[in-house]
């Protein structure tokens, strides 16, 4: 029997981006989308264009860079927004509108101040107006995890009547359980009339942990489109993630379903994202996470070796993990460099690819072999200096058992040096004392992260931070084999956005 095909879209640049501090700017938004494309996702979700000009921009952009997926713009059931949307897009060879309203008791009486009647003529208006400009429309009843299931129906049948193509039914809040949210599905299959006339979306959140397990029973209950980001990034607990949902689909053959992922780009599209939005991937995330194939148990290697698929249920190849991926040496040159930084979906300037390349001689000179992963991090690191407006000029720390860690520390700020010395309880603690002495914005560090990135001492470690300014987190990221220099260059990064 034929499968039957599950659209894949992709909302890493819309729910993803809204993450506090992961903002991306339209070049990397672009890369971000390329990537996408290459990975087989079905819809982009470009942006939400009336937010702000730098979304507004991204959409655009986004819509000339990409031929063939879907490119989608959010809007609210608000008139000003679907014209911005449909003037955003106007590039786009495919455009989509994703239009939509709250239809909980708790939006439509709390955070609308309406009645579900007025809800339903808005609901229509909406999809009508946004049908004036493209041929495309989804609608999303926010919140539809909590709304009554009959009332839904009734919205869900009103707006297919006025011509929306797909009907996202999102669990905002992340509170069903799979059971309930399968159910709802199969409630609209069955009592909304024209309800074949339009694909239903999924949209879950994971405030419960359950996105992926809720996105699965939507579709086993007749859900053809899923909404996801990579990693399952996204605001609070995050969205359902793109990649354990594909290899849900793919690897429980019974369910009959496919999607069009190239699951062999999976791994670097992950770290693509990472590295860009400088948000740490979990070491056990599952499909992605560093600990994902990794067997530390005696009995676990010993069986692995005896027959892989005793202890796994996936190939780490068909997700693109492969361990052999060491490709470039001391001696390998630019040209070379570039090639595979395209591989891993980065894209530079020739001064940037410049930099980049005596990061990559000087740690060649201290590495041997120069992994996939070191190049993601030495290109993150660029990413993330590029367009820094603070630059770490000299550091110089003293410590040891027995003494008083010191730092000091020179920055460089929009073309003016500035240095100070400070104490703490460890050199990383002492330097970043003396970095708040110079860039004197209130900030508190909430989170510091080191990972080397294989397993020697030589190794690169990549840090990330996470700073709160005024009740917004910032994130920042470098790399080096000093893991002081690093960190301090992370702290920098963070700090950099604040300003
Ligand atoms: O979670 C949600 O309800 C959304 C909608 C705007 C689609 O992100
Ligand atoms: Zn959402």
């Amino acid at each position: 029997m034929a499968k039957d095909r599950v659209y894949v879209f992709d909302t890493t640049l819309r729910d993803g981006e809204q993450v506090p501090g992961c903002q991306l700017n339209t070049v990397e938004k672009i890369e971000v989308a390329k990537a996408l494309e290459l990975l087989g996702v079905d819809v982009i979700e470009a942006g939400f264009p009336i937010s702000s000009p730098g979304d507004f921009n991204s959409v655009v952009e986004i819509s000339k860079a990409i031929s063939e997926p879907i490119i989608c713009g959010l809007t609210r059931a608000v008139k000003k927004d679907i014209e911005v949307a449909a003037d955003a897009l106007k590039f786009a060879k495919r455009p989509r509108i994703h239009t939509g309203i709250g239809t909980s008791s708790y939006h439509i009486y709390h955070k609308l101040n309406s009645n579900p009647d007025e809800i339903v003529e808005r609901a229509i208006a909406a999809v009508k107006y946004a049908k004036s400009f493209v041929e495309d429309v989804e609608f999303y009843a926010e919140d539809a995890g909590r709304s009554e299931n009959k009332y839904l129906a009734r919205v869900i049948e009103a707006v297919i009547k006025a011509g929306a193509t797909v009907v996202n039914i999102p669990d905002t809040t992340g509170y069903t359980l799979p059971e309930e949210f399968g159910a709802k599905i199969r409630y609209l299959k069955e009592n909304v009339k024209n309800i074949d006339n339009a694909i239903i979306s999924t949209h879950c959140h994971n405030d419960l942990g359950m996105a992926t397990a809720n996105t699965i029973s939507g579709v086993i209950n007749g859900a053809r489109q899923v909404e996801v980001t990579m990693n399952g990034i996204g605001e609070r607990a995050g969205n359902t993630s793109l990649e354990e949902v594909v290899m849900i689909l793919k690897s429980r053959k019974h369910l009959n379903l496919q999607t069009n992922i190239n699951t062999r780009r999976i791994f670097n599209t992950s770290r693509l994202v990472s590295t860009l939005m400088r948000m740490p991937v979990q070491a056990n995330k599952a499909i992605v996470g560093r600990n994902a194939f990794a067997h530390s148990s005696g009995i676990h290697q010993d069986g692995v070796l005896k027959n892989r698929e005793n202890y796994e249920i996936i190939d780490p190849k068909t997700v693109g993990i492969n361990e052999s991926s060491i490709v470039l040496t001391a001696r390998s040159g630019r040209a070379a460099l570039k090639h595979r930084l395209s591989i891993l979906g980065f894209t530079f300037t020739k001064e940037n690819l410049d930099h980049i390349y005596d990061d990559f001689l000087k740690l060649a000179d201290k590495k041997k072999d120069i992994s996939d992963e070191d190049l993601r991090a030495l290109a993150g690191k660029e990413e993330a200096i590029a367009n820094n407006k603070i630059h770490l000029v000299r550091l110089q720390v003293a410590s040891g058992k027995g003494t008083i860690p010191v730092a000091t520390v020179t920055l460089e700020i929009e073309g003016e040096e500035f240095t100070a010395t400070t104490e703490g309880n460890g050199p990383i603690d002492a330097a970043y004392s003396a970095v708040k002495l110079i860039v004197k914005k209130k900030n508190k560090v909430e989170e510091f992260l080191v990972q080397a990135i294989t397993r020697g001492s030589d190794d690169l470690g990549k840090v990330h931070v996470q700073i709160e300014n005024k009740g917004i987190r910032y994130y920042g990221f470098s790399a080096s084999t000093d893991i002081i220099t690093a960190s301090v260059e992370a702290y920098i990064d963070a700090l950099s956005q604040i300003i």
